[in-house]
């Protein structure tokens, strides 16, 4: 991952980059650097950990330029110390990078053997010293960049900066995404158009293997054979005002409570008018024309697919194939020109969902991105991009995004019905009309919170944590145990109900609180009796379920938490609340940071 900013202004770039690389922290925050050049003198400062301790770095020890290039780190190769912190600088060549250079033991071993002395363990810093090597051997800054590129192999996005060269940056993108941002007099590259949002609109976006020789005039663009290439200068619409807060306490917070509003709106952009039909305003969806559907993804965005797959079968009667992303492609699946595949991703910039959408790209019938971030890879390179319309999202772990990926499933699952003739007119109503209650019932599960936090104080005791669901709960399941696990780092396993007794159920003691998901449902019987086994060996069972599940089961569980009763096809729309507040709620009770947990990073783009 990391964040990537550069900055040829007019007036002190410095404060500007730490305003853009805040933006990007998002991308990784082990630690962040800068580096400017001044006079043709280069100058950097690092600081280990998040941008606060950058900003501190330049309290004390300040840096002036006009020019200059900024990072955010999410470590890969070597530990989050001030030496592997980028920029990092080699003779006139300062450098940083996102991604891997996956050839970079063997460079480094022939730039040792040529004299080259190394200040870091990370791959990056080849790319420095095979730069600066050229540039000893005669060459031109840009001579020297193009044949560094041709050299290394890997998935990177870089950013150069030179001494001697006041009005000179060279950016070049091969698998991680890189923007160029287009200013009066000044230039700007950026990792994504969020962070170039405060300076400019006006962006071009470099194509796979594309690099680019930037000065205050403007930008020349070379495509990977070295040819100039043209490419579009669009004005993106990102918001320019800084994300905040708001009232709370953490963005995890304010955008879990957004999604009564943000889902709402997702709604209303697959809806028509008069609410009584799905529609997609970016173009032709026909599921009755493909024999099957795969959806692929990762994380939480990865559960939504494992929801969407029950809704997509009941309701169409297609078959759903879903996979991670990571093991997709190297599965080799067999795709066909009957096969639409959906990739879902919050980012639009995850790694391995780019990856998986290249390889069934020349494959599939039809393939649909269903992204938040509209401007990003992976909405761009799919032939139809669905947004989800969640908002930024900023906290480190999913939340809105998660809800708003099931809307939007839960509306295409209507339409695919519609269109593969499995409804009636009248149910396809009723269904809508169930899907515009959401907001409202979301707003009554927050208003659980207090219950939520109070049995959170309880839950932050325990090492080990279960979560069991059946049906379209079993995903949610999964994602209450991802959310638990990456907050609080209390371990924690999702199950499917009936799944327990075939291993896990060896872990359950007094020790163990099991967190079942249970509305009522055509399954709730079901659930319950799994529940009974858990407690017939001792297991303590938190049973979210409505008023009802809470009369018929309650007895002998450790705590029940009532949410709305709900249709079942919409239940892990509203179960998803609970999974969150759980988490966020023990998060903060073990005092972790819960906007940006440790090791994590919010747009994962390394395989
Ligand atoms: C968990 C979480 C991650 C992401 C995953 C995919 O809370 O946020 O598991 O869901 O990294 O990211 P996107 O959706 O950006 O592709």
């Amino acid at each position: 991952m990391c964040g990537i900013i550069g900055i040829l202004g007019k007036s002190d770039a410095v404060s500007l980059m730490v305003t853009a690389l805040k933006r990007l922290e998002y991308r990784g925050y082990d630690s962040a650097g800068i580096a400017t050049v001044t006079d043709g003198v280069l100058g950097c400062r690092r600081a280990v950990g998040k941008l606060v301790e950058l900003e501190a770095t330049l309290a004390t020890a300040p840096l002036q330029g006009k020019a200059g290039i900024g990072h955010t780190r999410w470590a890969t190769h070597g530990a989050p110390t001030t030496a592997n912190a980028h920029p990092h600088i080699a003779g006139p060549v300062a450098v940083v990078h996102n991604g891997i250079i996956e050839n970079f033991r063997p460079l480094r071993d022939e730039l040792r053997a040529a004299g080259a002395k190394f200040t870091s363990e990370t791959d990056t810093e080849v790319v420095a010293q095979l730069c600066a090597a050229n540039i000893a051997a005669g060459m031109t800054p840009q001579q020297a960049v193009d044949a560094t590129l041709k050299r290394l192999e890997g998935a990177f996005a870089l950013a150069f900066l030179f001494a001697g060269h006041d009005n000179l940056m060279i950016a070049a993108r091969r698998g991680s995404p890189l923007a160029i941002g287009h200013g009066d007099g000044e230039m700007f590259i950026g990792s994504d158009a969020l962070a170039l949002a405060p300076m400019t609109n006006r962006v071009t976006y470099l194509e796979e293997g594309d690099w680019a020789v930037v000065t205050r005039d403007g930008a020349k663009i070379y495509d990977a054979l070295g040819n100039l290439a043209n490419r579009e200068l669009r004005v993106v619409n990102v918001d320019s005002v800084m994300i905040d807060k708001g009232t709370h306490r953490h963005f995890m917070a304010k955008e879990i409570h957004e999604q009564p509003s943000v889902l709402a709106f997702a709604l209303s952009h697959y809806l028509n008018a008069n609410r009584t039909a799905v529609v997609v305003p970016e173009g032709d969806l026909d599921f009755s024309q493909f024999n099957r559907i795969v959806m692929v993804a990762c994380g939480t965005a990865f559960y939504a697919c494992h929801v969407a797959k029950y809704w997509f079968e009941q309701h169409a009667r297609i078959p759903v194939e879903i996979d991670v992303a990571s093991e997709f492609r190297y599965r080799e699946p067999p795709i066909s020109p009957r096969d639409l595949v959906i990739f879902v991703s919050q980012s639009g910039e995850t790694a391995d969902t780019l990856a998986a959408l290249r390889y069934v790209k020349d494959k599939a019938g039809l393939v649909v991105a269903v992204i938040n971030a509209p401007e990003s890879s992976i909405a761009r390179e799919a032939d139809l991009a669905l947004p989800i319309k969640a908002g930024v999202e900023v906290s480190v772990a999913s939340s809105k995004a998660f809800t708003c990926q099931l809307a939007v499933f839960a509306a295409l699952s209507i339409l695919a019905a519609r269109q593969c003739g499995k409804i009636e007119a009248s149910a396809e109503t009723a269904l809508i009309q169930k899907l515009t209650q959401l907001p409202r019932l979301i707003n009554e599960a927050l208003a659980q919170e207090p219950a939520m936090a109070l049995i959170a104080r309880d839950l932050a005791k325990a090492r080990d944590i279960l979560f069991l669901g059946r049906g379209t709960m079993f995903p949610l399941a999964l994602e209450g145990a991802l959310k638990l696990k990456e907050l609080s780092y209390i371990h924690a396993e999702g199950y499917a109900s009936g799944e327990l007794k075939h291993g896990p159920i060896a872990l359950i003691d007094e020790s163990v609180p099991v967190i079942c998901f249970a509305p009522v449902d055509p399954l709730f019987d079901k659930t319950v009796s799994n529940m009974q086994e858990v407690m017939a060996r001792g297991g303590k069972v938190l049973l979210v379920t409505d008023a009802e599940g809470a009369e018929r089961a309650s007895d002998g569980v450790w705590k029940t938490l009532i949410l709305p009763k709900i249709d079942p096809f919409l239940a892990p729309v509203i179960y998803a609340i609970p999974a969150q507040m759980l988490a966020y709620h023990t998060a903060i009770e073990k005092g972790t940071d819960v906007d940006q947990p440790r090791n994590l990073a919010k747009s994962v783009t390394v395989e």
